[in-house]
């Protein structure tokens, strides 16, 4: 969205997210590859993630987050207008992730489709919502950001095993008083990045052969200094961006829901905000890297978990593959 400080009367109105109960620790990883607990807590914070069974898919954890986010809304599934996941794991090519989840979900009156964005995902699913909203073209839609990143990670590369986990965070986004909800966002991409993260085969570029299957090329790749390098400049850029849109200074924002890839892009992150650590929320210890579902599960934990607050200024921001960023400053 370009320059303006009066996106208000928009917002969240209800938030819900699901783990799978499965939990894979530094110390299990440690039996898989060339690593330690030490290493990977000191050069990411992630201590453990969870897995999604074998026997569920994407559309699972869709559906549990979904339901959640309609429970905390205090809506019926018929309210719903549309539904927009947001994920890179989706059940299958096509039908999307968001028709098959849309039927357990009861939503009979939405529309449904999968966005894809990488981890910026959520925020490119709340600008969507945005659009519909404000435009009265819907009352309410439900976003859900959704990965089961497991699935395509290489358990032999070390370099990007030990960073994933699988999750769902869901948001309703329909219309609140005026001076709440979302006071500003940005979305970007830069294509010129799009070979630092990937998943080369399965697509039409290279569909599916013996060959694509036997040289791993159905598994995510990630050259990951170029991604740190990026996601410190961008999470900086993104978050002073939509104070500045939104007609505000450093000292108004309350509350940090960052992206949560590593801790140290984190702690850059605040300091350059001037955030003190109990004014960010940290959940990548538990869960690691969800992709899109990252952003939404941190916000709904620090929101049921009352470290945010109502009517305070969040800033929630991510980047990803693309490469992509986003950001928004949401009052709730
Ligand atoms: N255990 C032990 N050693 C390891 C591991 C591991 N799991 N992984 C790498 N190493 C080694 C490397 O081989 C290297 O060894 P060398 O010095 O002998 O060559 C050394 O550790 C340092 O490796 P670097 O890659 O330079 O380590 P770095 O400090 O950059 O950390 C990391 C790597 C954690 C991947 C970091 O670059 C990072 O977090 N990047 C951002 C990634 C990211 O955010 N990705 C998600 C994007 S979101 C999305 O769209 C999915």
């Amino acid at each position: 969205m370009g320059p303006n400080n009066n996106l208000t009367g928009v917002g969240i109105i209800g938030t819900g997210s699901y783990v799978p109960e499965k939990i894979m620790t530094n110390e299990d990883l440690e039996k898989l590859v060339d690593t330690s607990d030490e290493w990977i807590t000191k050069r990411t914070g992630i201590k453990e993630r969870r897995i999604l069974d074998k026997d569920k898919a994407t559309s699972h954890m869709v559906i549990e987050a979904g339901k959640k986010a309609m429970e905390d809304a205090k809506i019926s599934p018929e309210d719903v207008d549309a539904i927009i996941v947001t994920t890179v794991t989706p059940d299958m090519a096509f039908p999307s992730t968001a028709c098959i989840a849309q039927e357990k979900l009861g939503c009979v009156n939405a529309s449904a489709f999968d966005l894809e964005a990488a981890c910026s995902g959520f925020i490119y699913g709340l600008s969507v919502a945005y659009g519909y909203i404000s435009s009265n073209m819907y009352n309410n839609v439900l976003v859900v950001s959704a990965d089961a990143l497991s699935r395509i990670t290489d358990w032999t590369d070390r370099g990007t095993c030990v960073l994933f986990g699988d999750g769902a965070g869901a948001a309703i986004i329909s219309r609140v008083p005026e001076n709440k909800g979302i006071l500003s966002l940005d979305i970007g991409a830069d294509g010129s990045g799009a070979g630092y993260l990937e998943l080369p085969a399965g697509g039409s570029k290279n569909p599916a052969t013996m060959e694509t299957v036997n040289n791993k090329m159905h598994y995510l790749k990630m050259e990951g200094n170029e991604v740190f390098k990026f996601a410190v400049r961008k999470m900086n850029e993104a978050s002073r961006k939509v104070i500045k849109e939104a007609g505000l200074e450093l000292e108004d924002i309350d509350f940090l829901v960052p992206h949560q890839a590593n801790i140290r892009i984190i702690n850059s992150s605040r300091k350059k905000l001037k955030l003190d650590k109990d004014k960010v929320y940290v959940n990548l210890d538990k869960y690691g890297n969800m992709s899109s579902a990252s952003i939404p599960v941190a916000l709904d934990e620090a929101i049921k978990s009352n470290k945010i607050k109502k009517g305070d200024n969040v800033i929630l921001v991510g980047f990803g593959g693309g490469l992509t960023w986003g950001s928004c400053l949401i009052r709730l």
